[in-house]
């Protein structure tokens, strides 16, 4: 006679179940962003965000593959990252290493929003990717940079809109970053003026090396990935940067 336990062959069924429903739902996730990379232009649902035209910048914005755009467009982009950031790296754990940044930049699965003016000069852009970050769908920001004399005139916010944007119609989770802590400006940007939230797979809140590590990792979720809830079932994802 059954007893108070389920007969270990159903708890094997059981277990099985589980896995064959985690590999369906991590299929379904996968789809997700294989379907986002398919896109030709992810912001063709949105001519409005085609154009900047405030606070004395009047620019164009365009969304491309890596693959599609001109090698001086992606040589300008790391030269402005470098311009921006060297220094920045240079006081972090990870140093600057032009090999390894040129090579993120140019991977076949980087996308790029780029801003320029009416003489087609880049002045901002953004590399992101859809990717999938502890079982979630998630466009990763791996960077968004201004020249100076574009900065504080609502562009990098507009910007970051538009990955919102993006985000949420291709059925994307969360939108998230890395920022370090020292470049006050943009931790403020991000926190601040965009309400992002310290993620949960940031150092900081996985409690193994927080106050040592010099960055954090942000995030946003879209409307769709409010609605849709968490998609993972807790469990330590968070990185360590030792
Ligand atoms: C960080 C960056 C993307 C912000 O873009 P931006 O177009 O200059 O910012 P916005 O004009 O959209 O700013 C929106 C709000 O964010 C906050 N903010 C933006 N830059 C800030 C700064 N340097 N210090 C403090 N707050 C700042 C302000 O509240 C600002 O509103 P306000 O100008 O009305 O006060 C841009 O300064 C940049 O490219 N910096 C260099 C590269 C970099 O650090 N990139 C981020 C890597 S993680």
């Amino acid at each position: 006679m059954g007893g108070e336990y389920p007969r270990k062959s159903n708890r094997a069924k059981e277990k099985k179940q589980r896995r064959l429903e985690e590999r369906a739902a991590m299929d379904a996730v996968c789809a997700k962003v294989d379907a986002a990379n398919k896109l030709e232009d992810p912001l063709d649902a949105f001519p409005v965000f085609k154009k900047y035209d405030r606070n004395g910048l009047n620019l164009q914005i365009e969304c491309k593959r890596v693959s599609a755009l001109s090698s001086s467009t992606v040589e300008w982009a790391y030269e402005l990252t470098r311009a921006n950031m060297q220094s920045l790296y240079e006081q972090s754990e990870w140093g600057w290493k032009e090999r390894e940044k040129k090579e993120e930049m140019k991977d076949e699965r980087a996308w790029y929003l780029v801003a320029q003016d009416a003489d087609t000069t880049p002045v901002a852009f953004s590399h992101f990717r859809f990717d999938v970050e502890c079982g979630e769908e998630v466009l990763y920001c791996y960077e968004v940079q201004l020249e100076t004399r574009v900065r504080r005139k609502g562009l990098g916010k507009f910007l970051i809109q538009i990955l919102q944007l993006i985000a949420n119609s291709t059925q994307m989770r969360k939108v998230m970053l890395t920022v370090f802590k020292h470049n006050h400006g943009a931790y403020q940007f991000f926190r601040e003026a965009l309400q992002f939230e310290i993620d949960e797979t940031s150092p900081s809140m996985s409690g193994c090396c927080g106050d040592d590590c010099s960055y954090e990792i942000l995030s946003r979720r879209t409307k769709f990935g409010e609605a849709a809830g968490h998609g993972h079932s807790g469990g330590h994802c968070g990185g360590c940067c030792h």
